[in-house]
């Protein structure tokens, strides 16, 4: 079985903002309430990738979600170079060229960074898979690379909460399901269509929530953060 999680380093803080100095002003209001945080393209393209590099020296855990791919051999090297920032997750996108890649890169840079793949972008419905060319369904497509996933040593998925069951399945226990889509009772749910909450994404078998907004455009982030991992740990 995979080693316990505690309820603090489930919740993973989205750090959507423009610049680093927003970031680094969000991160000081929330203190010790949480202690992972994810980077995105926004942040990570604006000097988000030093900032990691800081959060890591001061002991937080970071999330790349950076969504790689690219040919194998820019994967593995982009992994790699990715990999000296000391962060613990990188996302990729789950095709199974790109995931044998990034896994190479993360086994030859043998930091611990996992690995996480992407399976099909939740703004994807099957009109969108079919505009795209492909012949499957959404459904058909994320536990096909799901399994791919698993067979390749990928260290977990990135998916929402309805969908974690079925990729749980897949996966069996040892690997990480991290869930985006996350809102506690009561909050704007924003332009995320399907929503849940802590407790019910711990209940479906997730490991780590990612939540952006309900504290990043809260008045008082330290206290929604407790409340998100209170709500977890309540569920455990
Ligand atoms: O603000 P909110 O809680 O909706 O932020 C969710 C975060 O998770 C954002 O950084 C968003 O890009 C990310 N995400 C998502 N849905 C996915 C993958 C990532 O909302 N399928």
């Amino acid at each position: 079985m995979p080693e316990p999680i505690s309820p603090r380093d489930r919740l993973i803080v989205a750090l959507d903002m423009a610049s680093t100095d927003e970031a680094e002003r969000l991160i000081a209001r929330i203190g010790d309430a949480a202690s992972f945080y994810k980077i995105g393209y926004r942040l990570g393209y604006a000097g988000g990738l030093a900032l990691a590099e800081r959060l890591v020296r001061d002991g937080h855990k970071v999330f790349l979600d950076l969504k790689l791919h690219d040919i194998g051999n820019t994967v593995e090297e982009g992994v790699q170079s990715l990999a000296g920032i000391g962060a613990t997750f990188l996302t990729v996108h789950a095709y199974p060229q790109t995931m044998r890649a990034a896994a190479a890169g993360r086994d030859k840079a043998g930091t611990g960074l996992k690995i996480l793949g992407v399976t099909v972008l939740t703004s994807y419905d099957d009109a969108d898979a079919r505009e795209a060319g492909y012949a499957s369904s959404v459904a058909d497509l994320v536990a096909a690379r799901a399994a791919a996933a698993g067979a390749i040593g990928i260290d977990g998925i990135v998916c929402s909460a309805a969908e974690a069951p079925q990729v749980r399945a897949i996966l069996g226990p040892d690997r990480l399901i991290v869930t985006p889509g996350i809102r506690p009772a009561g909050a704007e749910i924003g332009d995320q269509k399907r929503v849940v909450t802590p407790a019910e994404a711990m209940r479906a078998g997730v490991d780590h929530v990612v939540v952006g907004r309900p504290i990043t455009g809260a008045a008082d982030p330290r206290d929604v953060a407790r409340r998100i991992v209170d709500e977890m740990a309540a569920a455990l």
